[in-house]
């Protein structure tokens, strides 16, 4: 079997400082908040996996389509030998692109979730023999370090992700992924597009409340690492589709007026009945929008692929 690497690029100690550092952070902000990455524990993960199979959550099916029909021309266009993913997940989709990458050399998974990481990248050395996986646990926000591997390199951020960093982290974000690339490298991006209002707030609103879920999910994170007293049932999940900014907010709203204890931060925090701390934007993009964000960071926009319903996009760009 072909080697399977996890490496810790922050040790354990810098993830509980970061945690520590957002959570206080965002609980003494008004209004609070709370960022998005502290959802995907192991729970969170499987949670999410179950997100991407429900009838309302349609990016994942979206991008698939897209992915399966695309991924020989995205290996033809960027013939890569080495693939890195930022913010991998299960890896699911991107077994397409690495069954169209005929000369790829290694997979770079790059996630927070460990479990995530381990049981993908565990899955993938069995089966494709020969492919060298070389997981990371890192913040892509962070300064990635990548291993040295063969070019050309493809970066690929999949799902609409991106719609979950706010606009001034979306270019911070577009400006570390530039300065990975070389000449001739890529970036593969996946982003969901601005559509009917109803059908954004279902996909984040599901009827069997597994969305409802994930997002409680922060609280016992946070209950969990820092020793706080989050009740999760004293809160309602909420999401709602701003049109100014065209992003779904998610939020949980607390039920009544309660303290919340974090003792790791020597925190006493006051929620007031009906008080919403934002727990995660997902911005929704249109094809001007990321052409021009991507022209800022440097990449120039090369193809351009949605869905047959034209409810995801998928594209291809390059380093300029
Ligand atoms: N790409 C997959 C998973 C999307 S879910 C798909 O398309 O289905 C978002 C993933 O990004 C999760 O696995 C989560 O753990 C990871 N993630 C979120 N914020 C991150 C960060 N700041 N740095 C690294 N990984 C992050
Ligand atoms: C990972 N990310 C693209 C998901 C999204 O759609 O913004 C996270 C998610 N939040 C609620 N449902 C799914």
């Amino acid at each position: 079997m072909s080697p399977f690497l996890l490496t810790r690029t922050l040790p354990e100690d810098a993830t509980d400082a970061a945690l520590r550092v957002d959570v206080l952070k965002g609980l003494t902000s008004s209004p609070k908040t709370l960022p998005p990455k502290w959802f995907y524990d192991a729970r969170g993960s499987e949670l999410f996996e179950q997100i991407t199979e429900l009838p309302e959550y349609y990016p994942t099916r979206a991008e698939r389509e897209i992915l399966v029909g695309r991924a020989s021309e995205i290996a033809a266009v960027t013939g890569a030998r080495t693939l890195v993913e930022l913010g991998s997940g299960s890896s699911e989709k991107t077994r397409y692109v690495i069954d169209a990458l005929t000369g790829l050399h290694t997979y770079v998974p790059v996630d927070v979730s460990e479990s995530a990481l381990t049981q993908a990248g565990q899955a993938l050395v069995e089966e494709r023999p020969g492919l060298d996986v070389h997981a990371l646990i890192a913040d892509f926000t962070g300064g990635l370090t990548l291993p040295d591997t063969p070019g050309p390199r493809l970066v690929a951020f999949l799902g609409g992700t991106i719609g979950n960093l706010l606009p001034a982290e979306r270019a911070a974000f577009l400006a570390t992924v530039r300065a990975l690339l070389a000449p001739g490298d890529a970036l593969l991006l996946g982003t969901d597009l601005v559509k009917d209002e109803k059908v954004l707030v279902q996909a984040y609103d599901d009827a069997a409340g597994v969305t409802a879920a994930f997002n409680k999910n922060v609280l016992a994170v946070i209950n969990r690492e820092l020793g706080a007293d989050f009740d999760p049932g004293d809160f309602d999940h909420v999401a709602r589709w701003d049109p100014r900014t065209e992003w779904i907010e998610m939020r949980l709203r607390s039920r009544v007026a309660q303290t919340v204890k974090v003792p790791a931060l020597d925190l006493v925090v006051e929620f007031a009945a009906g008080e919403e701390m934002r727990t995660e934007v997902s911005a929704k993009f249109r094809r001007d929008g990321v052409r021009a964000e991507l022209s800022t960071a440097g990449l120039e926009l090369a193809h351009w692929w949605t869905d047959s319903e034209e409810r995801f996009a998928l594209s291809l760009s390059v380093a300029r």
